[in-house]
């Protein structure tokens, strides 16, 4: 099965880490990104990176934000072929001092956020009887980790949103996957080990083993393009039958 080219790809959170390796991914497939992130200028400067890609300012957790973007993207492309849910950031805290804000900033990030692209490219994908969705959890999507009850909330949740979406479009040739990741090499690992070695009372390598490492089976870190891989494999016309699973890019856990 071969599978189209130029196909038009959303994700979102694009402008660096795993989402900029998800575009580099499509790209190198020879397919157009439309980089969908908060950061216009960093998305504009991705894009530029990329090449066959474009930058667009959006809050994935406004519904005017997301429906403006897509309608924007639909005129200028004529449709949406694969959307990839990325977007995220990550809030340290124990529960019982986790504050309200945070806690709604990070579900309206990670699980209102793809439901809204979702329920706005569900249209064009119907038009055409075809469509990708790819919606990014994480490792904390099945498993928990202390200090990260508003992640593993919205990382659990979005495997429910999309094995509803995965359900109610089997029938039009349009799958809805999830991928697990574990912890990737960028810049939201770096910046959560302080707060985590402070919240445990050790030293930031402890925490990295503590928390990040020392549950996984390779010991390593991955690399952004391992996951960028996996989504352009259930992007493919090969993977036209897997839909409403639930895949672990982890290095094992
Ligand atoms: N890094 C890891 O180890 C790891 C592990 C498992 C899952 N994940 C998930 O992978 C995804 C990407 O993580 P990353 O490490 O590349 O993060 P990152 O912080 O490097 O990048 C996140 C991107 O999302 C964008 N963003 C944030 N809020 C947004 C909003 N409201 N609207 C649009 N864009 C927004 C940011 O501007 C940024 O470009 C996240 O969903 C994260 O939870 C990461």
């Amino acid at each position: 099965m071969t599978t189209q080219k130029d196909r038009t790809v959303i994700v979102t959170g694009a402008a660096q880490g795993i989402g900029f390796a998800i575009a580099q991914s499509f790209i190198d497939n020879g397919d157009f990104v439309a980089i969908f992130d908060l950061n216009l200028e960093a998305a504009e400067e991705a894009a530029t990176k990329l090449g066959h890609a474009k930058g667009f300012q959006v809050n994935v957790a406004n519904e005017e934000s997301v429906k403006t973007a897509i309608d924007q993207l639909i005129a200028e492309r004529g449709t949406v072929d694969v959307l990839v849910n990325n977007a995220g950031l990550q809030y340290i805290s124990p529960v019982e001092d986790f504050p309200v804000e945070k806690w709604d900033l990070l579900n309206d990030v990670m699980l209102k956020g793809p439901f809204l692209t979702i329920k706005h490219v569900i249209p064009t994908m119907k038009k055409q009887q075809k469509g990708r969705i790819i919606n990014i959890s994480s490792a904390h999507g099945r498993m928990p980790d202390a200090y990260k009850s508003a992640y593993c909330a919205a990382k659990y949740g979005v495997v429910g949103l999309s094995d509803v979406t995965a359900l109610e479009t089997a029938k039009h040739g349009i799958t809805c996957n999830v991928i697990m990741p574990g912890p990737v090499r960028t810049e939201l690992i770096e910046k959560q080990l302080p707060k985590l070695a402070e919240q445990d009372g050790t030293t930031v390598e402890e925490a990295l083993n503590h928390h990040i490492l020392g549950k996984q089976w390779m010991k390593r870190l991955l690399e952004p393009s391992e996951i960028g891989a996996t989504a352009v494999f259930l992007a493919s016309d090969g993977a036209a039958a897997i839909t409403g699973e639930s895949i672990g890019v982890t290095g094992g856990a």
